[in-house]
């Protein structure tokens, strides 16, 4: 009996130390894949595990970045070489894994616009560490020498076209001015602000234009060049940090203290579409604003329509497909073996860093369709208006 008992007993014990074993390795697999950071794209060319280049964006958040995410995808579809799309949605902790992720596919290149350029260092450092060559997409990684090369527009050039913009789209003198900025933690804000007070500056010091919103720029309305610290004063009273819905905030505040000298007609430098939008729409409701021109940045589709419909005055194209076949001409340059060919070089506050630089162009009503439509970045059918 007892035999038969114990080989019953024994049998028993083995079942529950099975499921036992079986429970334990689920819970394996989920700790393994570690929580939120961003569920990637890789092409579907890979037959094995490993990427050649690893991608990474700023955020899904912002139709810009979709842009270049698209126009990726666009360029490497018929590609030997395989890639891997991440974004840090906002965070450099997701930023950081998201690296390490692409270390561990084994990628020889790594293509990154970095969330916060101080921040990405660490992990340009990671990926350097391993002998992946780095490359800075659009915004320069920044105060690390773990960054090899970088592609961009040229950014400071983007905020000379918005400043001029509003120069030669508003008359008389005495023009209320507000002046919004991009993200702090994003060196191309700076080279943005910078290129837009260059131009604007004089015209602040001659009194065609009022300063509404700044008291730091009102100070240091008779400067020209700014220091890094000076322009972080600025920015940091008008950032947007790239967020619409800060840039309401900021616009109903200002709008809010501003007293009828400084409404009417006015100008607004908006530092890219997504933010210029909401800003339009707040000034558009304020019915002591009698007209307001606006610039933007990024030729967004929302913001076509936009300007089409006479809703945002401008926006400063940047032809993402350019950017594109710089960075993957540069990745596939390196993965053959070779140096990438660059133009010049940007200071990241710790090396000189190898560079090609592409032009941008204004668009407003009158060359939206020449550049936009006829260049084929966008189908007429995409917007309502159009002659
Ligand atoms: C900048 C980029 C712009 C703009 C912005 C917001 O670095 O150059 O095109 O979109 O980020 O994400």
């Amino acid at each position: 009996m007892l035999k038969r008992s114990k080989f019953l007993w024994v049998l028993l014990v083995g079942a529950l130390f099975f499921s036992l074993l079986v429970g334990c390795s689920d819970t394996q697999t989920d700790e393994g894949s570690g929580g939120d950071s961003d569920e990637g794209t890789s092409d579907e060319g890979s037959s094995d595990d490993a990427i050649d280049v690893g991608i990474i964006l700023p955020t899904r958040d912002e139709p810009r970045w979709v842009q270049d995410e698209q126009r990726f995808r666009d360029a490497i579809a018929d590609s030997d070489y395989t890639t891997e799309i991440l974004f840090s949605q906002g965070s450099s902790a997701n930023e950081l894994q998201n690296v390490e992720t692409l270390i561990s596919r084994g990628i020889d290149v790594l293509i990154m616009s970095p969330h916060d350029g101080d921040a990405a260092g660490a992990a340009a450092k990671a990926a350097s560490m391993e002998g992946i060559k780095v490359i800075s997409y659009d915004r320069l990684i920044t105060n690390t020498d773990a960054v090899d090369y970088y592609v961009t527009f040229d950014s400071f050039a983007v905020g000379e076209a918005q400043g001029q913009y509003l120069i030669d789209n508003t008359d008389g003198s005495g023009i209320p001015l507000y002046l919004y900025a991009g993200a702090s933690s994003d060196n191309n804000a700076f080279l943005f602000f910078e290129g837009a007070w260059s131009v604007l500056q004089p015209k602040i010091a001659d009194g065609t234009f009022v300063v509404a919103n700044s008291s730091a720029a009102e100070e240091l309305s008779s400067k020209n060049e700014l220091t890094r610290d000076e322009l972080g004063q600025i920015l940091n009273q008008v950032t947007t940090n790239w967020d619409p819905n800060e840039a309401i905030n900021k616009a109903q505040t200002h709008l809010t203290s501003a007293g009828a000298e400084l409404k009417g007609d006015v100008a607004v430098l908006a530092p890219n579409d997504g933010t210029a939008r909401s800003i339009a729409d707040t000034f558009s409701s304020d019915s002591e604003v009698t007209s307001y021109v606006i610039t933007g940045q990024d030729a967004e589709k929302a913001s076509i329509q936009y300007i089409i419909d006479g809703k945002q005055s401008m926006t400063v194209f940047k032809d993402v497909r350019r950017l594109v076949e710089d960075a993957m001409g540069m990745a596939i340059t390196i993965l053959d073996g070779s140096d990438p060919e660059t133009t010049g070089s940007y200071d990241n506050g710790s090396v000189d860093v190898p560079a090609l630089q592409s032009e941008v162009i204004t668009v407003d009503q009158a060359n939206v369709e020449a550049e936009l439509i006829e260049s084929g970045y966008y189908e007429a059918s995409e917007f309502t208006g159009l002659e």
